[in-house]
């Protein structure tokens, strides 16, 4: 790959999985990257050592900033920290998330919400914190690490489902109406990649409730963790998915597309046309509606 023109970018969730690949990659690449970490002084305090140490190691433009999707002002924070150092950002990466595996009605309506907090509203919260400074200058992208289950909603893992389909929802509305000010809104659906998310799943409280799906749900782990296994070497390494998002980090302004599927070749090609067909569908019925002279080309 040539050397591309460097891009300031931040990247939430750094501390491990995708996150971290991404920010390493980036900053190997001559960007400046702001890698973003909660708890920087607590459970992140390691990954914020080695994250430096890296930088200083390989003499990279990496920084860590402390940043919470969660809390408002801590990610208020960290945006003005990145553009008080860095004088703008190009590209943001909502790649934060977290995943509630169980069936859905062993879940509360909390449990829920903290689903959604972390994995859309979080990504809502970050948006809104760049794009003023983004559209003062005339461009910018915001890049949600969706999933391949926003599509195909699983049983037992349904609430992270819905949290991804909201989010590739709002990153379409994103689009549509950010356009005009130079600033595009895309989406990264990844497939099952062994991560951190799956062991650090959060499990309903109502285990009594769980517990009603019985033999049903412990075959279905089973099928799915000794399909995952046998999968694993056409899976590939997560770092499949960090490339794409360097790929959409580097592609000319304008020309990002709105989705990029990252998956086993059986799954990529069962998939990759779920979003254009969707795109199609929608620009039919916008223009049947009298809107669809307001939605992006
Ligand atoms: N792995 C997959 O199979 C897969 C497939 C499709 C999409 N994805 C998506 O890819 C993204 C990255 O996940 P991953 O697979 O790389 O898992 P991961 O290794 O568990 O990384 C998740 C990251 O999100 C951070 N995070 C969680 N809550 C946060 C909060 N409130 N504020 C800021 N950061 C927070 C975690 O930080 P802590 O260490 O502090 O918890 C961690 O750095 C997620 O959005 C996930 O939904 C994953």
């Amino acid at each position: 790959m040539s050397t591309p023109d460097p891009r300031i970018v931040l990247v939430t969730g750094t501390s491990s999985g995708f996150g971290r690949l991404t920010v390493e990659a980036l900053a190997r690449r001559g960007h400046q990257v702001f890698a973003g970490l909660r708890d920087v002084a607590g459970r992140n305090a390691q990954a914020s050592a080695e994250l430096t140490a890296l930088a200083s190691a390989e003499r990279l433009d990496l920084h860590v900033v402390e940043i919470d999707v969660t809390d408002e002002a801590s990610v208020e924070r960290a945006v003005g920290t990145v553009l008080q150092t860095a004088g703008r950002i190009d590209v943001v990466v909502n790649n934060a998330g977290m995943n509630f595996a169980g069936p859905l009605e062993a879940y509360t309506a909390q449990e829920a919400h903290r689903q959604f907090d972390v994995n859309t509203l979080g990504a809502l919260r970050v948006n809104n914190a760049v794009i003023p400074s983004m559209r003062e200058q005339g461009h910018g992208a915001l890049i949600q690490i969706g999933s391949l289950s926003s599509w195909l909603t699983p049983p037992f893992n349904g609430l992270y489902a819905a949290s991804k389909a909201a989010q590739r929802s709002l990153t379409e509305a994103w689009q549509h109406e950010l356009a005009p000010y130079g600033i595009e809104s895309v989406v990264v659906d990844a497939a099952a990649y062994p991560t951190n998310i799956g062991p650090n799943a959060s499990l309903p409280q109502d285990q009594a409730r769980m517990g009603l799906y019985g033999e049903r749900l412990t075959s279905f782990i089973g099928d799915l963790t000794r399909r995952t296994t046998e999968n694993a070497e056409n899976i590939g390494s997560a770092d499949q998915v960090s490339d794409a998002v360097v790929a959409l980090v580097e592609t000319p302004q304008g020309k990002r597309p709105v989705q990029t599927v990252v998956a086993p070749a059986v799954q990529y090609e069962a998939l990759r046309e779920l979003n254009p067909q969707a795109l199609k569908a929608a620009r039919i019925v916008a223009d049947d509606m009298g809107i669809g002279a307001y939605l992006a080309d």
